[in-house]
């Protein structure tokens, strides 16, 4: 592993929520748990006056309120770390208040030169302030390394993506960009490479020959809340699908890497993204279908429509809810359909990848065909972490009857490890020079391509309905047109991973 060498981590979007909810807290639990170098600093940049006292009592409160880790005396050494510049990042402000204090802090705690950007505003932002750091220097890596990290979305669609690149290629190497996706510094969507690269078992059968389809869910009980703003001009293809979704395909889909070198396994991730069969404009209806919560009454709370949430247009036809169905023109999953659904206000939270294992073929059984799900994998990314394998068994008594059971591992069991937040991990390996878990450009690039088409017919066709779901449910009922076969429907998950079936807790 790469030293976690000295170095100053500079937030852009310090007064933001992301940086109160998440950064701060992770970057706080890796000093509680003594993975900084010994010298660092953390420099808050945003538009808002505050000193740097003021600005550590609001970094005070938020590892109260959000961290896990909150030990008093340790959050006391650790603001000692913080600072603060008030920064104005318009086209053509400057960048020299920040970068006095940089001066002033690397002289004043000898820490040297190395230096993270993290862009933590608003994506208008994004080509602007790392423009606005190259003038001043900032870019320069005579005296340390420069690293850029750029929180999602990058970019609108493709074009908007090609451009964001360029303005930032004009500064900056590629290897100095780190484009962060927290997924995939879950670790349960880690164990993804884990579960398939080191169990013989599972080796031979994952592939076309063995799975039906793959089906992948990410459902969130909660609406937009204050985010409506954003997410308006988003929706859940672009949020959800476009980057954490397609990432968790590609680490389902791809190729066994040559090694766990980044380069090596990012290219098997590009690899697939650039394999997934176009869907043309014309049909996108076949292969995707979207949706938008309606108001309804869940557990005699009234809960607000999409439409009704606060920076949400009367009009708005952004989707909160999308599905889509694909293939992955390879040799590995020639002809297979992989289903994907994400959406928000549906029953619970969960997101979870299902294997589903071709049924044998001939029944020998009677009962069997009820069992036609019988195998299949569940990869539980959360809650309730974990795996589970369902399989047909005799039930007890006369005859040859099936029941479907389970055999399960829950992360929870292990409940001397802790589980690292997403953040935490990927700062970290920002810190340390690792981009195994950062997406590449050419990936961003191929996974805008694939979903294009289907964003253009949403926004040029009216024709394709926008399905009103009621708050609660899991979404519009077209969705189930996507599955080729009549027979079967989606898997509709609960919170308690091994439970479903029987007790199904929301
Ligand atoms: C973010 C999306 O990237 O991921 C949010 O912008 C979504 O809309 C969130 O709620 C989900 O993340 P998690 O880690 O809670 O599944």
């Amino acid at each position: 592993m790469n030293k976690n060498e000295n170095q100053i981590y500079v937030i852009f979007g310090a007064s933001g929520d992301l940086t109160k909810r998440k950064l701060i807290p992770a970057i706080f639990n890796l000093f509680s748990l003594n993975q900084l170098p010994e010298k660092f600093a953390i420099i808050g940049a945003s538009r808002t006056e505050f000193s740097d006292d003021d600005f550590r009592k609001n970094m005070i409160d938020a590892i109260k309120e959000f961290g896990e880790l909150k030990d008093e005396s340790k959050i006391t050494d650790f603001v000692k770390h913080v600072f603060y510049a008030t920064t104005e990042t318009e086209e053509n402000s400057t960048l020299d208040n920040l970068k006095e204090k940089l001066k002033k802090i690397r002289t004043e705690f000898s820490i040297g030169g190395n230096t993270i950007f993290y862009l933590s505003t608003p994506p208008k932002l994004y080509s602007i302030i790392p423009k606005l750091l190259a003038e001043q220097g900032l870019n320069d890596e005579s005296d340390g390394w420069k690293r850029l990290i750029v929180e999602k979305p990058f970019g609108y669609d493709l074009d908007s993506a090609l451009k964001l690149n360029s303005d930032l290629n004009e500064n900056w190497r590629e290897d100095q960009i780190y484009r962060i996706d927290h997924y995939l510094g879950k670790e349960t969507v880690q164990n993804l490479l884990v579960t398939r690269f080191s169990n013989g078992i599972f080796e031979p059968l994952w592939n076309r020959n063995f799975i039906h389809h793959i089906e992948i869910t990410s459902a969130e009980d909660i609406g937009v809340e204050k985010r409506g703003g954003y997410y308006d001009s988003s929706g859940a293809l672009r949020d959800m699908i476009q980057n954490h979704l397609l990432q968790i395909v590609g680490l389902i889909a791809m190729e066994p890497p040559a090694s766990l070198e980044a380069e090596s396994i990012r290219s098997e991730i590009k690899k697939i993204f650039q394999a997934l069969r176009p869907i043309e404009e014309n049909e996108v209806s076949k292969f995707a279908v979207r949706g938008q919560y309606i108001s309804s009454t869940i557990k005699n709370e009234k809960i607000k429509g999409y439409r009704e949430e606060d920076g949400v247009p009367e009009e708005s036809k952004t989707e909160t809810f999308a599905a889509i169905k694909f293939y992955i023109d390879n040799w590995r999953w020639g002809g297979i359909p992989f289903y994907v659904r994400t959406g928000k206000r549906l029953p619970t939270r969960v997101t979870e990848a299902v294997i589903h294992f071709k049924p044998t073929p001939h029944y020998l059984f009677s009962q069997q065909k009820v069992c036609d799900s019988c195998n299949q994998l569940i990869i539980r990314i959360q809650p309730d972490e974990g795996i589970l394998l369902k399989f047909g068994m005799k039930i007890p008594g006369n005859g040859f009857n099936v029941q479907n059971v389970n055999m399960d591992f829950h992360y929870s069991d292990l409940s001397h490890q802790r589980i690292q937040p997403a953040y935490e991990r990927l700062i970290f390996d920002s810190m340390i020079g690792d981009k195994t878990l950062f997406s590449q450009a050419s990936e961003v690039m191929a996974a805008w391509k694939f979903l294009d088409p289907i964003l253009k017919s949403w926004k040029t066709n009216s024709d394709i309905p926008v399905y009103g779901y009621p708050a609660g449910t899991w979404g519009p009922e077209q969705t189930d047109d996507l599955i080729e076969e009549k027979e079967m429907t989606w898997r509709y998950p609960c919170k308690n991973l091994s439970n479903d079936g029987n007790y199904c807790e929301l």
